[in-house]
């Protein structure tokens, strides 16, 4: 057909047959054909039919493999096993996988609402061998499911099979030709494609291997078999069948694999599509709901037609299908734990929906967290993460919202400002709209740049925190060059420097040395109470050029997972003794820095090392209260991430962002009684070791957003408190107590906010805990005694203050030293002491107001002045406000209600007046406002402002004007003057 043709078919389709087929739906989904059906007929199949395992979806985001964002398929979380890192737990399973394809090699983003079919997320229904059967089983079964189980006429199918690579020197897949010509099916619909099309990659390394797929026709009356992998929307590939041979490596080669794997890929939203009779996904039940749910909530917009293209003439159409496709996809990433604040993509695409809300939808706050619950309640049995996540998933869409709305208001009119002075501007979507957008987009333009080359990309990433993405809009926007490749390759250079500049910091690096064994870092165990740190025998391997020593083994724990390395001392069999100090891991070789106090070494020599038993031990406590810490504070504050730990023997340190109210003292307290809890349940820390199949099967894993876990040998902590629902449960690599009541004690000592949703507590354990609490208990005796005096003091406040001086200092200190307190208390203290420096300062205020009562009452016996016509008038410079900090001119005035008014007032550089004049004096000439404001306010060059008060006075004030001490007197004289004047002049 000719491309004209093609595409008047293609618009005829998009015009007619979408609003024919919505129709469609109700009439199917009686027969049982819904998506729940469909889901649980393929898993029955492959589970109770063909002997497979279920395996249920990973979470989105895999925590093993950095070379992909998020879970792109059904076989990421096997890649250990394709590549034979692991051994499968099972050789044959199943699942329905959550997959979302929004960067990377397969990437949706960019379709999705275009078509009907193009989806951020969507579920994958999947079957693999590993190592089991092959291409004859796949083929036959996936062939039974489709004709036999969902009844589909092969009249409707095709299938293709891979053609071969000269490039890859691989050949035709004729075998899977072969395969489902003996399935029957017609010459005519197998068709050969090439690299493209029928081989699949997962990213840009990883396993790999010839597919063959299985296309769906939506019309089935004629063969169409030159429409297949035409991007036609009535005939969509369905099902992926990938035979797992080979793993392309980074320089783009590929080798073969040890073992071959079926690794295959049912779409369920197509297959409802094709089952359902509907040519778009978003008239299946999979999102149809979701549509009238936005219908439902947004009453002033048009209902939705199901229209594309040119129909769809104001994308109203396109706007409900991305809002509906993101909001289920941003409901699985943050029911799984992925939060905004790590993951771009995911802040992104969750702006994009609130720009729609906002814009298309009016509506102004809250629909997309509402059409989460509609989500949760499609898909929450399926993934039950999903319901148990609920109140996570809405906690971070309300902070987001915040935020959002914050940072765009805030700079859309920046932007709006900027635009009116730059006409010509490119229109700009509202969700670019953004601080640092708008300051770098000024740059860009201000200084007619015309290329962004790597360096000035990498300022736009160092100072704005633009990632290639945000660059390139910048570059689009502007019309300008912008070449990401060398921009990656800039990026990739410096973190290599960034990496070997840390390497160097070590000196003479140790390269082709052995890795060191230190296994042994976690040989220790406990006895009647005691905790026994054996010893471990080890031989020098090298001696660097800073003395430091590398040996065979070793019991000395190197920093990592954010806790310290251990010290120790190194005993030789010559009686030579090294003190070891400190501790660097490079590339698995432990190098043991520190000082020799006797004797020589050489390598060969063997010793035996002893680890710095109280070091550890305080390490140890502290380490696994940084575990139970973390749990207690998801468990109250559900949307939590931990951001970063530390732990020394002195205190564990976590930094954790909270998405929405942050962390107060309440929490603290609730914290410290959760943790205590556990202490004192005494449980046992259990510490396993298991693979990412192993680690995927457990519920309430606490992983940290974006770190990169091994796929095996992952050491598992676990913690459960009795009769509780308190469970921690966490990979590391650190050293733990074995038992919970080890920790003895724990509080808080320091919490401090660290931004817009951070905060950073400290906590200490142990005996540091109960330092904590007898320092607390010492300063309640001494605060007690001083609460005691402070009525008798209230006369001589010097007296108090210096009291609170003393005390408040004793607050002050740092997380390491001695004089730490529990958080919660130290809080109650600063407010009790604030609360006594209020009532001093109550007291001398009221000292000072019977001030300056007396001083007006002195005032009105010897300064009260007539006018020429006799009139009572009264200028005051009130001198007792030197003395106050707010003056109250207020009760100055009061005292002088029968005639006419003005004092001035100055404290603290400030100079302020207030006017007061009685109805019967004000005459059209004559007011306060006007007395005040041309004599007085001309004086200083300030403002008045006035109001009416009882019996028609008229009151004016002046407000506060800074004049300088040296100017003060001359101004004052010449007010007073002018104000005399004036009265004179208009009474
Ligand atoms: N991995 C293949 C795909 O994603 C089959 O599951 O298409």
């Amino acid at each position: 057909m000719n491309p004209h043709m093609y595409y008047c078919l293609l618009t005829y389709q998009r015009t007619f047959k979408y609003h024919i087929t919505r129709r469609k739906i109700s009439k199917y989904l009686h027969k049982d054909i819904s998506a729940k059906n469909i889901r649980q007929s393929f898993l029955d199949y492959f589970l109770k039919r063909q002997d497979h395992v279920f395996i249920r979806s990973s979470p989105v985001v895999p925590f093993c493999d950095p070379t992909v964002p998020f879970v792109n398929a059904g076989m990421n979380q096997f890649k250990g096993i394709f590549l034979g890192n692991q051994i499968p737990h099972f050789t044959k399973v199943a699942n329905s996988q959550k997959c979302i394809r929004v960067g990377g090699k397969h990437n949706d983003l960019n379709v999705v609402g275009k078509d009907g079919y193009h989806h951020t997320f969507f579920e994958m229904l999947g079957n693999w061998s590993f190592g089991e059967y092959f291409k004859e089983d796949a083929c036959k079964m996936a062939w039974e499911l489709l004709t036999q189980v969902y009844k589909i006429p092969p009249t409707k199918l095709y299938v293709t099979y891979f053609s071969g690579d000269d490039k890859l020197g691989l050949k035709s897949d004729l075998e899977t030709k072969e395969i489902w010509k003996n399935l029957g099916i017609n010459e005519k619909r197998i068709l050969p494609y090439g690299t493209k099309d029928n081989f699949w990659e997962m990213g840009v390394t990883g396993p790999c291997g010839p597919c063959t797929e299985i296309h769906y026709d939506h019309l089935g009356t004629t063969n169409r078999s030159e429409f297949v992998n035409r991007g036609l929307y009535d005939l969509t590939e369905i099902w992926n069948l990938v035979f797992i041979q080979y793993n392309r490596l980074s320089d783009g080669s590929i080798v073969p694999l040890p073992k071959s794997h079926v690794d295959t890929g049912l779409g369920l939203e197509r297959l409802c599509c094709a089952l359902q009779g509907t040519l778009s996904t978003y008239d299946t039940d999979l999102f149809d709901y979701l549509i009238k749910a936005i219908e439902k909530n947004c009453i002033n917009v048009p209902k939705y037609s199901g229209h594309f293209g040119e129909q769809d003439w104001n994308d109203l159409d396109a706007s409900y299908r991305i809002l509906a496709d993101h909001v289920r996809m941003l409901t699985v990433c943050l029911a799984d734990g992925v939060v905004p604040e790590q993951n771009q993509k995911l802040r992104r695409i969750i702006r994009k929906c609130l720009v729609l809300s906002q814009t298309v939808f009016g509506n102004e706050r809250g629909l997309i967290k509402e059409l989460t619950n509609y989500v949760v309640e499609n898909l929450g049995d399926v993934y039950p993460e999903m319901e148990r996540n609920i109140s996570l998933v809405h906690q971070i869409l309300d902070y987001e919202e915040e935020v959002y709305r914050a940072i765009h208001n805030e700079a859309k009119k920046e932007w709006t400002k900027f635009a009116l002075n730059h006409p010509n501007l490119p229109n700009i979507d509202s969700i670019d709209i953004t601080p640092s957008f708008i300051k770098a987009f000024k740059e860009l333009h201000l200084n007619k740049v015309e290329e962004i080359d790597e360096n000035l990309a990498y300022k736009l990433y160092d100072t704005h925190g633009f990632d290639a993405e945000g660059i390139q809009t910048l570059a689009q926007l502007l019309n300008i060059k912008f070449n990401e490749e060398t921009f990656t390759k800039k990026m990739d250079q410096i973190k290599l420097k960034s990496k070997s500049n840390r390497e160097i910091l070590v000196a003479d690096q140790p390269i082709g040395l052995p890795p060191t064994d230190d296994s042994d870092k976690y040989c220790y165990s406990k006895t009647s109470g005691q905790y026994n740190f054996p010893e471990t025998h080890c031989q020098v391997i090298q001696i660097l050029a800073d003395g430091a020593l590398v040996l065979d083994k070793t019991n000395l724990y190197s920093e990592s997972g954010g806790q310290q390395s251990d010290t120790g001392t190194i005993k030789f069999e010559n009686g030579a003794t090294f003190f070891v100090h400190q501790l660097e891991n490079v590339r698995n070789t432990i190098i043991h820095k520190g000082n020799l106090s006797s004797g020589t070494v050489k390598p060969g020599l063997k010793g035996s090392i002893t680890i710095n038993q109280q070091r550890r031990l305080g390490a140890m406590r502290n380490h696994t209260c940084a575990h139970l810490l973390n749990a207690a504070i998801k468990k109250i504050k559900s949307a939590t991430c931990q951001k970063s730990s530390k732990v020394t023997d002195k205190f564990v340190n976590l930094d954790v962002s909270v998405f929405g109210p942050k962390l107060n003292v309440e929490d603290v307290v609730k914290v410290e009684e959760i943790v205590n809890g556990v202490i004192a349940d005494k449980a046992e820390v259990r510490v396993s070791t298991t693979d990412s199949q192993g680690l995927y099967s457990l519920d309430n894993v606490t992983l940290i957003p974006g770190e990169v876990y091994p796929d095996r040998e992952i050491r598992l902590v676990e913690v459960e408190g009795c009769g509780t629902s308190f469970v921690s449960r966490e990979p590391c690599c650190g050293t733990h107590v074995l038992n919970t009541g080890d920790l003895e004690d724990f509080c808080v000592v320091s919490l401090k906010s660290l931004g817009r949703s951070s905060t950073s507590l400290h906590g200490v354990t142990g005996d540091r805990a109960k330092l904590a609490r007898k320092n607390a208990e010492e300063l309640a005796e001494d605060l007690a005694l001083f609460k005691a005096s402070v009525q008798e003091y209230l006369d001589k406040p010097e007296v108090l203050e210096m009291g609170i001086l003393s005390l408040k200092k004793r607050l002050n200190y740092e997380v390491t030293d001695d004089l730490i307190l529990p958080y919660a208390y130290k809080q109650g203290v600063i407010e009790e002491l604030n609360d006594i420096s209020r009532q001093i300062k109550d007291k001398s205020n009221e000292d000072l107001r019977n001030f300056v009562i007396m001083e007006m009452q002195d005032a009105l016996k010897n300064k009260v002045e007539l006018t020429k016509s006799q009139k009572k008038f009264m200028v005051h410079y009130l001198r007792s406000s030197m003395m106050f900090e707010s003056v109250p001119l207020q009760r100055a005035t009061t005292l002088c209600s029968d005639m006419p008014v003005i004092v001035i007032a100055y404290s603290d550089s400030i100079v302020k007046a207030r006017c007061c004049v009685p109805q019967e004096f004000q005459t059209e000439d004559f007011d306060a406002e006007k007395w005040l404001r041309e004599a007085v306010a001309s004086v200083f060059e300030s403002k008045t402002t006035s109001q009416k008060v009882q019996n028609g006075v008229l009151v004016s004030n002046m407000k506060g004007k800074k004049v300088h001490v040296q100017e003060w007197h001359r101004l004052l004289e010449e007010s007073i003057n002018s104000a005399k004047k004036y009265i004179n002049e208009k009474l």
